[in-house]
């Protein structure tokens, strides 16, 4: 077929817009791709949790930092519902969502609200989170920002902890001090009145007034021992077998039918510069403690683990377990709630720990139990 020259000339200009067309296209899927490229890395390097949901609820972005602080992989949680991550007390969440999608009234969007979410395991944490919700050609996208505020908390709480202890401190070594001379003057008075005193039964009044005199005189000298800065002699030690001495000691006072011992040691925890004596007293302790929660007999969980720059060592009881106000209390000294109890066994075991550069906690909650979680540094 012979085309007309004109026909031909229209053709080749249509064709040439075409791929003009065509290149413009490709330039911009080029770019787009280029940009999008950009923000996924974007996505990925920061260090906050980035997830998205649309509006039924599941979701459609996970970040690398999510992957990190919530334990999931991407995999695991993509097409999934919100609710995964959230403690359940909360799942009223997804209503939130429809709230918001029929009224579009912004709450909460673009505030920062403090919560809770889960990881994978089932372990609740502390996360600051801000929201944020996009639509574009009708298609609705939530995006929270999530941070993991659990180291920030805890060192708040250690702040606090110390401040409180250090208070309560002062004032017991304050008020040690001031008793110490009375007593003596009370003392010294009393034993010369009492050798120019004939009278039995006056004289067995005053053996009365120097025994109560011995009794305040040796809970000064305790609280002394409680203010005094804790000298430690330190030397290389294994964790395990300060752990397992404890245990022997443990296992010939309660006996086994009644109160079992359970041991989960690492293999590589390896030595630390430590007072393993101090230590022990600390262990036993808390031991001790576990064993009074536990009126009828129960297990006492021991476990050891290097975790990152530090030694942990949690132990656990199966008994009464200890309310949110008292958890606030217990390293306070003279703080018991035992008839028979001093209040200082955790107190001192604070300070033993406060002078290793190490922490201590509790995790507790009634009728379920306590688990001490004590923590060392691998190297000062
Ligand atoms: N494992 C535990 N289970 C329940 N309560 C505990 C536990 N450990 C400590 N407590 C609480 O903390 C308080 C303080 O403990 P402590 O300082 O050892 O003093 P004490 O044992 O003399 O009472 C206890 O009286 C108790 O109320
Ligand atoms: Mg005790």
């Amino acid at each position: 077929m012979i085309m007309e020259k004109s026909e031909e000339a229209r053709l080749r200009e249509e064709i040439r817009q075409l791929k003009d067309i065509l290149d413009a296209r490709n330039e911009q899927i080029r770019k787009l791709q280029a940009s999008e490229k950009k923000i996924s890395t974007i996505l990925d390097t920061v260090t906050d949790a980035i997830i998205s949901i649309d509006e039924n609820h599941r979701i459609i972005l996970f970040n690398n930092a999510a992957e990190r602080i919530f334990g999931y992989s991407r995999n695991e949680v993509i097409g999934k519902d919100l609710n995964l991550l959230i403690p359940s007390r909360y799942q009223n969440h997804s209503r939130f969502v429809k709230r918001f999608l029929k009224t579009k009234t912004p709450h909460i969007i673009s505030k920062t609200l403090s919560l809770t979410a889960i990881k994978k395991g089932g372990e609740e944490f502390p996360i600051e989170l801000g929201l944020s919700y996009t639509e574009i050609d009708g298609i609705i996208t939530f995006t929270a920002i999530i941070r993991d505020v659990s180291s920030q908390k805890r060192i708040e709480r250690k702040l606090l902890q110390s401040e409180r202890l250090a208070a309560v401190g002062q004032t017991v070594a304050h008020v040690a001090h001031e008793i110490r001379n009375p007593l003596m003057i009370i003392g010294g008075f009393s034993q010369q009145i009492r050798k120019s005193l004939s009278d039995d039964r006056l004289i067995q009044k005053f053996d009365l007034i120097f025994d109560e005199i011995g009794r305040l005189d040796r809970l000064v000298a305790n609280l002394g021992d409680f203010t005094k800065q804790y000298k430690l002699v330190k030397r290389p030690s294994d964790i395990n077998a300060v752990i397992s001495d404890v245990i022997k000691i443990m296992r010939e006072i309660y006996p086994s039918e009644k109160y079992l011992f359970d041991l989960d040691l690492a293999p590589d925890l390896g030595e630390i510069i430590c007072d393993p004596d101090k230590l022990k007293q600390v262990y036993m302790n808390i031991i001790a403690n576990g064993i009074q929660a536990m009126d009828k007999g129960g297990r006492i969980r021991i476990s050891t683990l290097k975790n990152g720059e530090e030694v942990e060592v949690r132990i656990s009881d199966e008994g009464i377990g200890i309310s949110e106000v008292d958890l606030l209390r217990i390293f306070e000294p003279f703080y018991t709630t035992r008839k028979s109890g001093s209040g200082l066994g955790l107190a001192i075991s604070y300070r033993i720990i406060e002078v290793h550069h190490g922490e201590i906690q509790a995790v507790s909650k009634p009728g379920q139990g306590t688990t001490f979680i004590i923590r060392l540094p691998l190297e000062e």
